[in-house]
């Protein structure tokens, strides 16, 4: 029985010596696990007398009870204690100002064209798409391209197949909206083109702006007064001038590039023409009581102009140092 009640005070001992729930653990089974020494008491039971079975019996469960207790007055104690270690190690100063999440910004060439589309739909243009994986014929033949020309060539132009290509201008919108649409039409067609062409200024993948206006008297004039009209509202600068140079496109007649005035000088910034005849044939419009104009602009161009930016490559490598200085304008 002495042996017994010594057993309380090795607990207490043992368990105060426990610094976690594990160890606490590890000592109980010490003393009452199915191996430990209550349990062997126990068993013991039924080699003594009758009247001595109950007594150890009844001292056996006190001993039990109190080492119980003392098991869980530790185990609160620790348990307080790691909460207490949590608590203030995980401290959240709620008073703190939160963290900022950086903002992302659209890329200045989406700016640009987002600027462009907003300013013809103002003076009345629609808005048409085509697939960047053109065919032939919508790439060239159509548009009074013929097979001789230089264009076409491996050198310049992306072929995906024989008959099919990266579209190498966005004109070929034109042809598959007068197809699709009946006249009077007054569209732009926004988007990416491709060329085998690589340095600070030309890139194999960039972005045109194609507009057409096909109408019973559009001329020329018109065709100068809407391109200066856009060009004055994208640079917010009414003294902006243009001036057509002559030039050569095969499904315009006549032709000019587009230069404007810049920093005392000119700068080409886009093609343009009336509609040739054959291509209007092409998409059964009557050229005797229809004719058009159309012109086709660099978005690149366009964004260095008014970012005063003097190499287009940063717009396609990615470096958010130079992407987060346009942010939403
Ligand atoms: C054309 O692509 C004609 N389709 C434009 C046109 C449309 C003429 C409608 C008449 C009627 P051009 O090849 O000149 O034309 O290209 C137009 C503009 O795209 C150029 O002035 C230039 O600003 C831009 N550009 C051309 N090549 C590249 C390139 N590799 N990288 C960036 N911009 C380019």
């Amino acid at each position: 029985m002495d042996h017994l009640k010594e057993l309380i005070k090795l607990a207490e001992k043992d368990f105060e010596g426990c610094k976690t729930l594990t160890e606490l653990d590890n000592a109980k089974s010490k003393y009452i696990g199915k191996t430990g020494p209550l349990t062997e008491a126990m068993r013991g039971l039924s080699k003594l007398s009758n009247e001595e079975k109950p007594k150890l019996g009844a001292l056996i469960n006190d001993i039990k009870k109190s080492i119980e207790e003392l098991l869980n007055a530790r185990k609160d104690a620790i348990q307080k204690k790691e909460m207490l270690s949590q608590l203030e190690n995980e401290y959240i100063d709620v008073t703190l100002p939160g963290l900022k999440q950086s903002e992302g910004s659209l890329h200045p060439i989406s700016l640009t064209m987002n600027r462009i589309e907003h300013i013809f739909h103002s003076i009345g243009f629609d808005m048409a798409t085509g697939p960047e994986i053109e065919d032939d014929y919508h790439n060239f033949t159509a548009l009074n391209i013929p097979e001789s020309h230089p264009a076409r060539a491996m050198h310049d132009t992306f072929y995906i197949n024989k008959n099919h290509v990266l579209r190498t201008h966005t004109s070929p919108v034109q042809v598959r909206y007068m197809k699709d649409n009946e006249p009077p039409l007054k569209v732009i067609s926004p988007g990416r083109v491709y060329r085998v062409d690589s340095d600070a200024t030309h890139s194999p993948m960039f972005h045109q702006m194609e507009g057409l206006w096909v109408d019973k008297k559009v001329n020329f004039a018109n065709l100068k007064g809407v391109v200066q009209d856009f060009l004055q509202k994208f640079f917010e600068d009414n003294k902006l001038t243009i001036r057509f140079r002559p030039s050569f496109f095969p499904f315009t007649e006549p032709s000019a590039e587009i230069d404007m005035s810049w920093n005392g000088g000119w700068l080409e910034i886009g093609g343009c023409g009336m509609v040739h005849p054959k291509v209007l044939n092409q998409v059964n419009i009557n050229t005797d009581e229809f004719q058009g104009f159309a012109f086709g602009l660099g978005v690149e161009r366009l964004t260095m102009l008014k970012y005063h930016i003097d190499d287009l490559r940063p717009f396609f490598t990615n470096d958010l140092r130079f992407l987060k200085q346009f942010g939403d304008q």
